[in-house]
């Protein structure tokens, strides 16, 4: 049949047909509309609840009937009362409960108790010419608000990092349908590794307790008529030192180095994080030995007192909870203020040196190279490499890896031309070519490399 319908068009008179009952049900079922805001409503235990229906006909009615029920699953449903007109005739049972003001469909409930939730179902009759009915089902839920949480700590005390659990049981003294989440900085909490919760999740164990575990704790509890969030609680997590290091307000800090003034007199100063703070402790260290200085954050140290233009120094941070330390050792430096000052211009002279060294260098480099040509020491290095045998060179080749060693290896020369006129270019790969021009004066402008080989035989 209704492959039929959509083949619609082939069949006119068939079609023209539907199309009439169509048009008949929707005019029925428009002519009474019954229509309620929302289907499912959450009420609050102890307080009024008004069943919001609205209806309306355009067609002329003698009679206008409304009836509701109340329906609990398992159980049949029961009469709760019924309106002709203006007339309202309720279950005596009821009487109180229910309020109805006719015409108007809506009920109120006067005050709701847990026991009125169930499904509510409102019928309305109108007759005139005919009866027309209509029907809307609400289900209605009752829930009694939360009270503020409050979260109880386990241990109430402190707890040592990686050496205990963390467990906060959060409570509400009243309320139904509870959904506990937690939350930590006010963000909410994400079961993970670190973090885990019971089936209800009003427990959140903390394992391992680890100093990232640090924060504002609270709890959201929720039911569908309420919310409210716990007071925060901070859970206190011993642990450290971590981060050692040891600074100065004036002496200046270079690795582990801090370099003192003469005659001036710096404080140094240890810091690490730690819970509780740590203990700190000072000490001198020389020829082997240590030397406790006192205890405390801060040292002062007199550069006059430093008997030595060097000396060790340790810091030791120790955190008695926790049974943890850490230590650093440095040293102080007395440098005389004049040279100082002079290693601080330094850092402004640098590209002058740079300049200088490079400077230097070639200087050295040509002295070098006079003295190579003046000193026919190449010869003699050739002719022990000439005696070599060949297997040492296929050894340094597997040795290095390099597949082109043997191609590279040779002796370099650097061949000084007086006029570039006078060029006469030499082969580079015989051996026999090796005989190096000698003992000319030098005008040092033109330079060709020249590489000899040793005859492999
Ligand atoms: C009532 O209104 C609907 C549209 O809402 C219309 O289709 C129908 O014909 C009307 N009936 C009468 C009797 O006016
Ligand atoms: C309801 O009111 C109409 C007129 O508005 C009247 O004709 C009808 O008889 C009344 N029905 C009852 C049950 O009182
Ligand atoms: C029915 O009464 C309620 C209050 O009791 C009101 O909010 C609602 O607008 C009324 N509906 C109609 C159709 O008058
Ligand atoms: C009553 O119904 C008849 C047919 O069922 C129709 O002819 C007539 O117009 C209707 N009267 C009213 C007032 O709706
Ligand atoms: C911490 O929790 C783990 C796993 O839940 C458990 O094995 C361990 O015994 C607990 N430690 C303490 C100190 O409660
Ligand atoms: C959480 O706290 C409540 C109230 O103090 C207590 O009844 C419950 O046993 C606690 N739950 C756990 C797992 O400790
Ligand atoms: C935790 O709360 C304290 C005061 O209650 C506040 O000073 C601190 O900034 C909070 N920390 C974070 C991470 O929100
Ligand atoms: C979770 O625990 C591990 C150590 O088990 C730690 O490294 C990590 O920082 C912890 N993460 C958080 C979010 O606490
Ligand atoms: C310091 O101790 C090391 C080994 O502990 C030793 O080799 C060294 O000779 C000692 N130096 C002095 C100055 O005692
Ligand atoms: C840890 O050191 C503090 C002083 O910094 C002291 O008051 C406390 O008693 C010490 N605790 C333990 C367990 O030794
Ligand atoms: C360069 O060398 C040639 C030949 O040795 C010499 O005649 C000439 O004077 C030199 N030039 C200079 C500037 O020393």
């Amino acid at each position: 049949m209704g492959q039929d319908a959509f083949m619609g068009p082939f069949t006119p008179t068939f079609c023209d047909l539907q199309w009439k009952i169509h048009v008949l049900l929707l005019g029925i079922s428009s002519a009474l509309k019954l229509t309620v805001p929302s289907h499912t409503i959450h009420g609050t235990e102890g307080l009024p609840l008004n069943l919001l229906v609205d209806y309306n006909f355009n067609i002329t009615v003698s009679d206008i009937q409304i009836i509701w029920l109340f329906e609990k699953p398992p159980t049949t449903p029961k009469y709760l009362l019924t309106a002709v007109n203006e007339s309202v005739v309720p279950d005596l049972e009821y009487k109180h409960k229910f309020t109805l003001l006719p015409p108007n469909a809506s009920l109120l409930i006067k005050p709701l108790h847990l026991s009125d939730e169930g499904n509510y179902i409102v019928k309305i009759n109108i007759h005139g010419n005919g009866t027309i009915s209509a029907s809307e089902k609400i289900q209605v839920t009752v829930d009694v608000p939360v009270t503020k949480p409050v979260i109880y700590t386990e241990p109430s005390f402190g707890v040592v990092e990686y050496m205990g659990n963390i467990t906060l049981n959060c409570t509400v003294g009243k309320g139904t349908r509870v959904v506990y989440q937690w939350m930590k900085n006010g963000k909410p909490i994400e079961a993970n590794t670190n973090y885990s919760s019971s089936a209800n999740k009003n427990i959140l164990s903390i394992v391992p307790v680890v100093k990232e575990a640090i924060g504002n704790y609270s709890c959201l509890a929720t039911n569908p008529v309420s919310a409210m969030e716990s007071d925060v609680i901070r859970p206190t997590i011993y642990y450290g030192p971590y981060g050692l290091t040891v600074n100065s307000d004036k002496a200046q800090k270079v690795g582990k180095v801090f370099t003192v003034d003469k005659g001036e007199a710096v404080q140094l100063y240890c810091s690490a994080d730690s819970n509780p703070p740590t203990i700190y402790s000072w000490s001198r260290t020389a020829d082997n030995s240590t030397h406790p200085i006192k205890y405390g954050r801060y040292l002062e140290v007199a550069s006059e007192k430093v008997s030595l233009k060097t000396e060790e120094y340790k810091c030791r941070a120790y955190n008695n909870l926790t049974g943890k330390g850490e230590e650093i050792h440095f040293f102080v430096i007395v440098m005389p203020r004049g040279l100082e000052q002079l290693a601080q211009k330094g850092k402004y002279l640098s590209p002058l040196a740079i300049i200088t060294g490079i400077s230097l260098f070639l200087i050295v480099s040509m002295c070098l190279l006079v003295l190579w040509k003046r000193f026919p020491l190449h010869k003699v290095i050739q002719q022990k490499l000439h005696s070599r045998p060949e297997t040492d060179y296929r050894k340094a080749q597997t040795i290095s890896g390099h597949e082109n060693a043997l191609d590279d290896f040779g002796i370099y020369e650097f061949v000084a031309f007086p006029d570039p006129a006078g060029i006469s270019r030499v082969s580079s790969r015989s051996v026999s070519d090796s005989d190096v021009v000698q003992g000319q004066d030098l005008n040092g402008t033109i330079y060709e490399v020249i590489q000899h080989i040793p005859e492999q035989h």
